[in-house]
C-alpha cells in the first residue's frame, strides 16, 4: 500500500488542546496533557488527530482568531512541548493535522494593528477596505445571532473592513500576492515542525468578487491547488482537509481533479443522516450519497456526526431545517445561528441504540470517519454556556475531582465539567467505562476494530444500495475486490422487517461481523430479515464452507 494514502483508511479524532488534559493544573488543557493521553487514543484505535487552533490568540472565537501564526498560545505549552507531542504521536503511529485558519485573522494580530493605524501602512492592502458598507452585498452573514453586517467601521481611518465571521476577525485580502505568499510560509513552517497536514478552515470565502456570493470562486480553487502542489512537492504524504459547508455540487469541487483537497468534510451528508432518522426513511441518505459519490481517485469524504461547532443547517431546505429543530432542538437555547449546539448523546436523548446506529453509519458509509472528543463516552453538553462552549467542556477521564481533567479548584477550570445527572462525569468517564464491558466506550473500541478487519468498509470500497419496499430500512453493500459487507439499518423506533433481493449474491452466507453469528445462505427467494428498533447489522458475505445445518454447532463466545 502506498503510505501517502494513509488518510483513506484512518479513523480521525478531533481534539481541542484546551479541553483534553491539564498537565500543570492551571485549569486549562495543554500539549503535555495531550501527550499523556496518546496511549488512550491508541487503544481506542485512532490513527490521526485533528487539533483545533492552538496558536496565539485573544480567543474571541476560541482560537479561530489568530494573533500570531508562528507561535503557540502560552497556556497550551511551549514549542518544545508541541514538538514532543508530535514525535510521541508519531511513535504511536498516530498522525496529527491541525487547523489552518487563513481566511481571517485576529484584530489583535500585528498585521491588522499596522493596517488599521494608517491608510498608507504597508499592511493596509492585506485587508479589504471600503468607504461604505455597501460592497459585496450578496455575501451572506454567517454568525447571524451576533453580526448584522460583514463590514465593521474603523474610526481612525474612516473606512470599513470586511469580515465574514466576528467583527474581531478581519478577512485577509487574497488579491494581494504578499498575503498568498505569507500563508504558504505559515504552512511550510508548521509542516517543517512535523504536522501531517491541515484541516483548512472556512475555505469557500478566500476570494471576494462584486456581484457574487463571494463563495467558491475559481480564484479560491486555484489558490488551494497551488498550496496542494507545494505540499506534494515539498512535504509528500501530508494532506489537506476542507471545511467547505456547501451544497453538494459546490462541496465536491474542492477535490478538484484530484489536485486540490485530499478530503472534504461531508457536510452534505451529515444533516441528512439526522433527517433520515427523524423521518424514519432512507431517502435522504440514498439521494445524497448518489449525488456525491463520483469524486476523483484517492479523494475521500470525511464523515462526521458532530464537531466543535453547532450542527449546521445552512445547506438544507427550510422544511428539512424545521424537521431538525422539531426533532433535535426543542428548546430555543439548543439553537445557535442556523444550527443546533448539542453533543451527540443529548441530541438523540441519550438513546444507546441510536448512538450505535449513527456510529455504525459513519463507520460503514464510504469515507473517512472522524470522532469528536468525548462523544465516544456519550458525553453530555451544557446549553447554558454561551456561543458553542457547551460542547467544548473538559474531557471526562475519571470520577475524581474535575473528572480527572485537572486538579485545580473547580472555579478555576476554563469551563465547568458536566454534572447533569443523566451525563454526570462520575459515571460518564473513561476509567469507569473501561471497567464495564457494556459501556459505550468499549462498544466504540469494538466497532473501530471490526471496521479495520474489513477492507470493504474503508474509504476505497464501493457502495451499492439494495432497493426494498420498506423505507424504514437502509440497506447497502460495500465491496472491495472479492469482499462484500451487507449493511442494514432500521431507522425507525419500532421493530421492522425487510425482504431484500440479493439474487446477485446467491450462494453466499451472511456472517454477522461483530459476533461472527452465521445466518442462512442466500438462496432463490428474497432474503427476509427482522431488525429491532434503531438496530443495525453488518453481514460479511462469505463463500460458505459448511451447511446451514451446522449454524448452531460449536461455542458461542458472545
Ligand atoms: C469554522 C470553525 C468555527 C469558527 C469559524 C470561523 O467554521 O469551525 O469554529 O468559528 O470557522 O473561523
Ligand atoms: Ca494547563
Amino acid at each position: 500500500m502506498n503510505d501517502n494514502l494513509w488518510y483513506r483508511d484512518a479513523v480521525f479524532y478531533e481534539i481541542a488542546v484546551k479541553s483534553f488534559h491539564d498537565s500543570n493544573n492551571d485549569g486549562i488543557g495543554d500539549f503535555n496533557g495531550l501527550t499523556m493521553k496518546l496511549e488512550y487514543l491508541k487503544n481506542l484505535g485512532i490513527d490521526a488527530i485533528w487539533l483545533l487552533p492552538f496558536y496565539k490568540s485573544p480567543l474571541r472565537d476560541d482560537g479561530y482568531d489568530i494573533s500570531d501564526y508562528y507561535s503557540i498560545l502560552p497556556e497550551y505549552g511551549t514549542m518544545e512541548d508541541f514538538k514532543n507531542f508530535i514525535s510521541k504521536a508519531h511513535s504511536y503511529s498516530i498522525r496529527v493535522i491541525a487547523d489552518l485558519v487563513i481566511n481571517h485573522i485576529s484584530d489583535q494580530n500585528q498585521w491588522f494593528i499596522d493596517a488599521r493605524s494608517d491608510k498608507n501602512s504597508k499592511k493596509r492592502d492585506w485587508f479589504i477596505w471600503n468607504d461604505t458598507p455597501d460592497k459585496f452585498k450578496d455575501a451572506r452573514i454567517i454568525f447571524i445571532d451576533t453580526e448584522n453586517s460583514n463590514w465593521a467601521y474603523e474610526a481612525g481611518t474612516k473606512q470599513y473592513y470586511f469580515h465574514r465571521f466576528y467583527s474581531q476577525q478581519p478577512d485577509l485580502n487574497y488579491d494581494n500576492p504578499e498575503v498568498r505568499e505569507e500563508m504558504k510560509n505559515v504552512i511550510r513552517y508548521w509542516l517543517n515542525l512535523g504536522l501531517d497536514g491541515f484541516r483548512a478552515d472556512a475555505v469557500p470565502y478566500l476570494f471576494k468578487r462584486e456581484g457574487t456570493s463571494c463563495e467558491n470562486l475559481p480564484e479560491t480553487h486555484e489558490y488551494f491547488k497551488e498550496i496542494r502542489k507545494m505540499m506534494d512537492i515539498e512535504f509528500p504524504g501530508t494532506i489537506l482537509l476542507a471545511e467547505a459547508n456547501q451544497w453538494p455540487t459546490e462541496a465536491k469541487k474542492y477535490f478538484g481533479n484530484g489536485d486540490e483537497f485530499h478530503m472534504a468534510f461531508n457536510f452534505p451528508l451529515m444533516p441528512r443522516i439526522f433527517i433520515s432518522l427523524a423521518k424514519r426513511s432512507n431517502r435522504s441518505i440514498i439521494d445524497i450519497i448518489n449525488q456525491i459519490s463520483d469524486i476523483p481517485d484517492d479523494c475521500d469524504w470525511c464523515i462526521f456526526l458532530r464537531n466543535h461547532d453547532e450542527l449546521t443547517l445552512e445547506m438544507v431546505t427550510d422544511e428539512e431545517r424545521d424537521i431538525m429543530y422539531n426533532e433535535y432542538a426543542k428548546l430555543p437555547k439548543m439553537r445557535l445561528n442556523m444550527g443546533i449546539r448539542r453533543r451527540l448523546a443529548p441530541l438523540v436523548d441519550n438513546d444507546r441504540s441510536t448512538i450505535e446506529l449513527l456510529n455504525a453509519l459513519i463507520f460503514s458509509l464510504p469515507g473517512t470517519p472522524i470522532l469528536y472528543y468525548g462523544d465516544e463516552l456519550g458525553m453530555g453538553d451544557n446549553i447554558y454556556l454561551g456561543d458553542r462552549n457547551g460542547v467544548r467542556t473538559p474531557m471526562q477521564w475519571s470520577y475524581d475531582r474535575n473528572a480527572g481533567f485537572s486538579k485545580v479548584d473547580a472555579e478555576q477550570l476554563y469551563a465547568p465539567v458536566i454534572t447533569n445527572p443523566n451525563y454526570h462525569y462520575e459515571s460518564v468517564n473513561v476509567e469507569s467505562e473501561l471497567r464495564i464491558s457494556s459501556s459505550l466506550l468499549n462498544w466504540m473500541k469494538k466497532i473501530i476494530g471490526v471496521r479495520k478487519d474489513y477492507k470493504e468498509l474503508l474509504g476505497r470500497g464501493a457502495i451499492e444500495f439494495i432497493n426494498n419496499k420498506n423505507q424504514r430500512v437502509l440497506a447497502y453493500i460495500r465491496k472491495y475486490e472479492n469482499q462484500r459487507m451487507l449493511c442494514l439499518f432500521n431507522l425507525s423506533r419500532r421493530p421492522t422487517y425487510v425482504e431484500l433481493d440479493l439474487s446477485n449474491y446467491k450462494g453466499l452466507k451472511p456472517i454477522e461481523a461483530f459476533t461472527k453469528a452465521p445466518f442462512p445462505r442466500i438462496g432463490d427467494l428474497n432474503y427476509f430479515i427482522t431488525i429491532p428498533p434503531r438496530g443495525f447489522f453488518w453481514f460479511n458475505l462469505i463463500i460458505p464452507e459448511t451447511d446451514d445445518s451446522m449454524d448452531f454447532e460449536g461455542e458461542d463466545n458472545y
